[in-house]
């Protein structure tokens, strides 16, 4: 049906106000952090202890140590799986840019593997070919909340004896064959910032089965110390050490939030299959997908134009964004998550991490390759896809997800009020 998109001046398809922000606050999260405010100790303490547990329990997990960030539990991986100087460690050429600075800060590095364009995750099918006689890990991302391949990957990690760092940071809940994300690899991150499924303001967690890799993991994680702030601490550094603990007002409203987790990772899910539903049969979409095996936690509903159908042989990322904010202007709330694939940004194409060349100029490093061109499935996505995440999270409801279908929906059937960049 024609319209007039509301950035030529027609009338929005999404009231003013509609959307509602993540994450709701009620009266359990008060009166846990309050009650927090109030005690004597706000470093890591009680709370931050009952958080690891309670999170390892939902989990599944058999340890967990709750960190100021999903960088630093992913830090921690590397460490907990013995990276050293020089290692390699494979990852995903398109994901936070955490998922591949992780390796650079514990002086290792990266090699990137090209996304499956259909998943947007790491393409397992090129994981083999990676491997050097120097990789020493995978860093795994359930990016946006679909989970990778895990039974591929680690079938590959054996063979080669590599660890999995599974990077579980926006996949909380998500599954892989009935098995919950953080569960499947040696070790997994994830991240209780602002935006995440579990929210504790910043924050992150990691965890593992293994005792002896959680001990490792421990020492990166308080100043290289081997004993938290709760025991009787020697102040001694045993080994390199960064200051990764949480801190007990985090840890009360992040302990607050996985008292509603459940419910609001269902309700998630429910709004992404309506959203789903109603946008069924809009032109030049690509939806995603959802392999047999995997379960989505949906924390960003990704969707792409298919630049090829509509016929746009020019600067793909430019029209991208045309239409993005002609979406914006419909009030549907989508964004660009991140724009730019990971071995194109400036780091890797000037190898510029601790100086001096390092770590790709030690002499336990192999020469890595960061042409961008080795990269087009994650190229291709990175310039064509936009994301849906605040309108299907609680507190909004299915309503919210069928009016940013409608916005989503009329800014494409009317896409010929919109000017092709060249
Ligand atoms: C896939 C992924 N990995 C890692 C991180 C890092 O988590 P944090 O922001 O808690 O450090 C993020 C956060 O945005 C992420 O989305």
């Amino acid at each position: 049906m024609k319209e007039k998109l509301a950035i030529k001046g027609g009338p929005r398809a999404v009231p003013e106000g509609t959307v509602k922000p993540w994450p709701p606050v009620d009266e359990v999260d008060r009166k846990m952090v309050l009650a927090s405010l109030e005690e004597d100790c706000h470093t890591f303490a009680h709370n931050c202890e009952a958080l690891q547990e309670e999170f390892a329990a939902w989990n599944g997990n058999k340890c967990a140590i709750t960190t100021n960030s999903g960088t630093a539990a992913l830090h921690m991986g590397l460490v907990a799986c013995d990276c050293g100087a020089g290692d390699e460690v494979i990852v995903t050429a398109y994901s936070w840019s955490s998922s591949v600075t992780c390796v650079l800060h514990h002086n290792c590095v990266p090699v990137f593997v090209d996304i499956d364009f259909d998943t947007m995750n790491m393409d397992v099918d090129r994981i083999e070919a990676a491997v050097t006689p120097r990789t020493k890990a995978i860093i795994p991302v359930h990016l946006h909340g679909l989970p990778v391949d895990m039974e591929k990957v680690m079938a590959i990690a054996d063979k080669h004896g590599l660890k999995v760092i599974e990077d579980a940071c926006q996949a909380h809940g998500a599954r892989f064959q009935g098995k919950k994300v953080g569960t499947l690899g040696h070790c997994a991150a994830f991240s209780l910032n602002q935006n995440k499924c579990l929210c504790g303001g910043e924050g992150g967690m990691f965890v593992t089965d293994d005792e002896e890799m959680l001990e490792k993991a421990k020492s990166l994680w308080s100043f290289g110390e081997t004993r938290t702030p709760l025991e009787d601490r020697d102040y001694h550094v045993y080994a390199l050490g960064w200051m990764y603990r949480n801190n007990e007002l985090s840890a009360a409203f992040a302990r607050a939030q996985l008292t509603k987790l459940d419910r609001y990772l269902a309700a998630m899910k429910a709004n992404a299959q309506r959203l789903g539903e109603c946008l069924q049969g809009v032109p030049n979409l690509i939806l995603p997908t959802e392999p047999e095996g995997c379960d989505h936690n949906w924390y960003n509903y990704t969707i792409r134009f298919d630049m090829e159908a509509l016929g746009h042989a020019g600067d793909a990322c430019a029209f991208r964004d045309k239409i993005l904010e002609a979406m914006k202007a419909e009030g549907a709330d989508v964004i660009v998550w991140q724009r730019y694939i990971l071995p194109a940004m400036t780091v890797f194409q000037a190898k510029n991490g601790y100086g001096k060349g390092c770590p790709w100029d030690c002499p336990h490093a192999g020469r890595v390759d960061y042409s961008p061109e080795q990269y087009p499935a994650a190229q291709k996505h990175a310039d064509s896809h936009v994301g849906i995440g605040t309108p299907l999270r609680s507190p909004n409801g299915p309503e919210v997800a069928e009016l940013t279908a409608a916005g989503i929906r009329k800014v494409m059937e009317n896409i010929d009020e919109l000017e092709q960049p060249a």
